[in-house]
């Protein structure tokens, strides 16, 4: 097991993931986040990325290994306001009845005066462009607004690092363009799983690919997304934009899988 690790902001050491009474989904991880790194996570349905994010959140107990976040081991059910995540399923995150109670909930565990909270909360609801949806209860949002409000509940805790599963599902294309730039902008370090190769290649310098319980390739995003062996072996496809164009009304060249 890894000693503190003061430098990364993450730190994932020999770690297995999985669920009670289950074989581990995952198995000996390692890799490290370095501050402000962002980073993609790529993988088939089920290989493990959301069981990963609760496990380094501190929901779900590591089955063996270790995970550090700011040089501190990760304690399962230990509040750590470093770490905030944007839950896949909005539902599963969003339990108060108006969206501005659930987004001021987060921020008055961390002694924050009222007059900071406020200027916190209303700054994240600006951001995700839920200004004036204050009040709505969260049930009566869109689907979209509620992947909004998940995003804008992470962001008002400033973490320095934000796990982010699958944060463009249900956005309409404005909102996954201001989403693109609002994450671009931000110096935190980001995880950030995705479907959605094209958001990732946009956001993320570095890929992880995880499959059949590894890690199957971690380097730069475009030398792994663009690796058409090792998209086809693992259920992906060559994002288009990494895709040779050649003439009007090119044909692609989709590997099958
Ligand atoms: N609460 C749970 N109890 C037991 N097994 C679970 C639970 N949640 C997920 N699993 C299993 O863990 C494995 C990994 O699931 P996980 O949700 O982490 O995958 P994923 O990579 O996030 O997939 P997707 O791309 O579909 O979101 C799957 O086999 C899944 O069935
Ligand atoms: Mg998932």
């Amino acid at each position: 097991m890894a000693g503190p690790d003061p430098v990364s902001v993450l730190h994932c050491d020999g770690l297995s993931v999985g669920w009670p009474g289950h074989a581990p989904v995952l198995r000996d991880l390692s890799f490290r986040l370095a501050p402000g790194e962002h980073v993609g996570l790529v993988g088939p349905n089920g290989a493990g990325k959301t069981s990963l994010f609760h496990t380094i959140a501190g929901v779900l107990p590591a089955h063996a290994g270790s995970v550090q976040v700011q040089g501190r081991a990760v304690v399962p059910g230990q509040f750590r306001p470093e770490t905030a995540l944007v839950f896949q399923q909005a539902e599963d995150q969003l339990f108060c009845p108006t969206l501005i109670e659930d987004v001021t909930f987060g921020p008055r565990n961390l002694g924050l005066t009222e007059a900071e909270t406020t200027a916190r909360v209303q700054a994240a609801l600006a951001q995700c462009g839920l200004t004036g949806l204050e009040d709505r209860p969260v049930h009566h949002l869109s689907g979209g607004e509620k992947r909004r409000a998940c995003i804008a509940g992470a962001l008002v805790m400033q973490p320095d690092l934000m796990l982010l599963d699958e944060p463009s599902a249900a956005l309409d294309l404005r909102q996954r363009r201001r989403l693109i730039a609002l994450l671009q902008g931000m110096d935190q370090a980001l995880l950030v799983a995705s479907h959605d190769l094209e958001l990732v290649l946009e956001l993320c310098p570095r890929v992880i690919v995880i499959d059949q319980g590894r890690i199957c390739a971690d380097g730069p995003a475009r030398r792994v997304l663009g690796d058409a062996g090792l998209m086809a072996a693992h259920g992906q496809e060559v994002p288009h934009s990494l895709t040779p164009h050649h003439g009007v009304g090119h044909v692609h060249v989709r590997n099958s899988l």
